[in-house]
């Protein structure tokens, strides 16, 4: 089992393994009832969950799945169950599911007597190296999503990687894009090791996996540690995790949210690589090896799917841009991002027109 150490607002650990499920009991920490917060698709995960926590009274709360938890009523419907069960200030909560889950969990947690410990237990790839790890919590409301939350972070996540053999396959690969992005912005070995077997890296069984998966974490914990709140603004702070997604975000906003989020942080990796390349700060060589390693694990690196001005309407209404001109976080060389604020649009319309070359996939 590896570790790594989340500096917050208190320190905290990651977990990350197989087999590894019982290292929830060790973060129970003297609560006398748990609430696990899971959708129906972890049913059985949360019974064994709860049966190898016998020395404290638990209870179950099912809540619907995927985007459907994050909303208000949920998070009504789960203050509720905490009632009834008269959770107090020492007691804990357990969230067991993907990154919906998870966010919703943590909400509730962050909530919940004005803060009660959570400890997270990521059951997709997306939540163990994102979702997960940072303290950001929340729902979505009509007018868009994660417009209400926290930043809360957990007493501990335990990644089981045996939970990743039942995801889809292709749920597992918009996950990698995340790893990917982490490998670009500030870890090459991610990019070595997957590079070293593009077939083998597509599966969590690779014998590799666990090494990458626990390198992305520590990159979203360090750059995180640096800057919890997302205040610094600067080519070390959080907003470097947002490499592809100004791109990205357009892409699904302008696809209605039925792409994966990771395919589309792919095309906006691949944009802002030329991009970079565009304004002068990255060489030919390391957006070839965007285009290599992303497309070698089977992510789009292609996107002609809408005009230059839908993308730009797109990218600007973004929250993630400041004011009103567009930021991106542009790649100097592999492991040391920048910043690039409002780019002549020639630029923009170049980087789009070098997207659209080559096949289409979805
Ligand atoms: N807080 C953050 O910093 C942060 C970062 C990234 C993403 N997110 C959020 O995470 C969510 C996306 O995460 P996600 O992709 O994990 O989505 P998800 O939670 O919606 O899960 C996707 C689907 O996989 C199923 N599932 C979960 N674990 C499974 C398993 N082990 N085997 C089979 N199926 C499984 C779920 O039931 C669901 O149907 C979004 O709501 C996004 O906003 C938050
Ligand atoms: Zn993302």
């Amino acid at each position: 089992m590896k570790s790594i150490q989340v500096t917050a607002e208190h320190v905290y650990q990651v977990f990350v393994g197989r087999d590894i499920l019982a290292e929830v009991a060790n973060h129970i920490d003297g609560a006398t009832r748990v609430a696990v917060i899971h959708p129906q698709s972890m049913q059985t995960a949360a019974g064994q969950l709860r049966q190898s926590l016998s020395n404290v009274e638990s209870i179950s709360i099912e809540v619907p799945d995927a985007e459907n938890a994050k909303t208000a009523a949920v998070l009504e419907f789960c203050w509720m169950a905490l009632g009834r069960a008269g959770f107090t200030r020492n007691d804990l909560i357990i969230s067991l599911g993907g990154g919906a889950t998870t966010d919703l969990a943590g909400f509730v947690a962050a909530t919940w007597l004005r803060g009660i410990r959570v400890v997270h237990v990521p059951t997709t790839l997306l939540a163990m190296v994102d979702a997960a790890v940072g303290g950001k919590t929340g729902i979505n409301t009509s007018e868009g999503k994660n417009l209400v939350g926290a930043i809360y972070s957990p007493a501990a996540v335990i990644c089981d990687m045996n939970f990743l053999d039942s995801q889809s396959h292709d749920d597992y690969i918009g996950g990698l894009a995340e790893v990917i992005k982490c490998g670009f912005i500030r870890d090459e070995t991610i990019l070595n090791l997957i590079e070293s077997d593009m077939l083998g890296a597509q599966s969590p069984g690779w014998t590799h996996a666990p090494e990458v998966i626990a390198r992305a974490i520590q990159v979203k914990a360090d750059v995180v540690g640096g800057d919890l709140r997302e205040t610094l603004g600067t080519s070390t702070g959080r907003e470097i995790l947002n490499y592809g997604h100004t791109f990205g975000h357009a892409v699904e906003r302008i696809e209605n949210y039925t792409w994966r989020h990771g395919n589309a942080v792919s095309v906006g990796m691949m944009f802002v690589a030329h991009l970079s390349q565009l304004a002068g700060r990255l060489d030919e060589d390391t957006v070839n090896r965007h285009k290599v390693i992303l497309s070698g694990v089977g992510l789009p690196v292609t996107y002609n799917r809408a005009t230059f001005g839908q993308l730009h309407d797109a990218m600007r209404i973004d929250k993630k841009s400041r004011g009103s001109k567009l930021r991106f976080i542009v790649l100097e060389q592999v492991g040391k991002p920048a910043i690039l604020e409002a780019p002549d649009a020639a630029l923009l319309i170049a980087a789009h027109g070098k997207l659209g070359q080559g096949e289409e996939h979805a």
